[in-house]
């Protein structure tokens, strides 16, 4: 028995769990509502939680196998939790995390679902933008989706993490965290363009502007056209959600069938998150 309820928040993606403190070991009915919650809503937020790392890391384990995030430093003592951290001082700078994209799909297993922890939230700005990737394959044309299924996206985290990457310079927001550039990012990995959920049969489109550069056997001038159009039409406004942070708000989102991307629009402000990341499944098209 849970009292638990759920509030979606667009037609397309999210929903507000109230009803359950996630700080408290969880019955298998309000896991059984978490989960299925997941699976309807694609990310779920809940408010007013206060966890520490134990807690939070518990939260995560009720998916899978914690995983440690390539390229950023964990929290010392705690290998599977990182910080996102933003500093007031840190004008004009891109922010950790501000393109869309999927956790690690720069890996052959990538994350499966994320749980991030909102500590320090600015008083306005700093909203998370979360994108629906079956809402955004299912509205395709038949034709379009026959097209996708053949082909496959190759993947890297070099333009983020390489040594001349994004975090290499002196633009972005990496002072508060600890980002650690290194050659092992330009490793290029293969998935398929669209990938089937495993859990629910529903076939998702799997790239994002961040991680994916190019189709397998394609030039990245040739690429570059189609990319660019699946990447606008998965960001149309009907398959995506804005959350609004609070202190203590946790989400979870599960990163088989969506994109996210941290706004960063509250210079002058600091704002510091902390996640945990669940291992995933190789990326199918079944
Ligand atoms: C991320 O995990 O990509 C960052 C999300 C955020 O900071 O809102």
């Amino acid at each position: 028995m849970t009292n638990a309820t759920i509030k979606p928040l667009t037609p397309a993606i999210g929903g507000e769990i109230d009803g359950i403190n996630l700080s408290t070991p969880l019955s298998d009915a309000e896991i059984a509502f978490i989960r299925q919650a997941l699976l309807d809503h694609h990310v779920v937020f809940f408010r007013d939680q206060t966890l520490d790392h134990a807690q939070h890391k518990a939260v995560g384990k009720l998916f899978g196998d914690l995983v440690k995030v390539p390229f950023v430093e964990a929290v010392p003592g705690h290998s599977e939790i990182f910080e996102i951290i933003k500093l007031p001082e840190e004008r004009d700078v891109y922010n950790f995390g501000g393109n869309w994209h999927t956790d690690m799909t720069y890996m052959q297993n990538p994350a499966l679902v994320s749980v991030l922890y909102g500590d320090e939230v600015p008083p306005i700005g700093g909203d998370t933008m979360f994108a629906s990737l079956e809402d955004a394959y299912s509205a395709l044309s038949p034709g379009m989706q026959k097209l996708l299924e053949g082909l496959t996206g190759v993947h890297t985290a070099d333009r983020s993490y390489g040594k001349s990457g994004k975090f290499a310079n002196d633009t972005i927001a990496d002072e508060g965290m600890d980002v650690r550039p290194s050659e092992e990012a330009a490793k290029q990995i293969e998935h398929p363009v669209v990938r089937t959920h495993p859990e629910t049969g529903r076939k998702a489109l799997y790239v994002n502007p961040n991680f994916t550069f190019h189709f397998k056997d394609m030039m990245e001038s040739e690429s570059k056209p189609l990319l660019n159009y699946l990447f606008q039409h998965m960001t149309r406004d009907e398959f995506v959600c804005r959350f609004r942070w609070t202190p203590g708000s946790v989400v979870i989102w599960d990163n088989r069938c969506t994109m996210h991307r941290a706004l960063n629009d509250y210079d002058g402000h600091r704002r510091v998150m902390r996640r945990v990341t669940v291992g995933g499944d190789q990326p199918k098209l079944i």
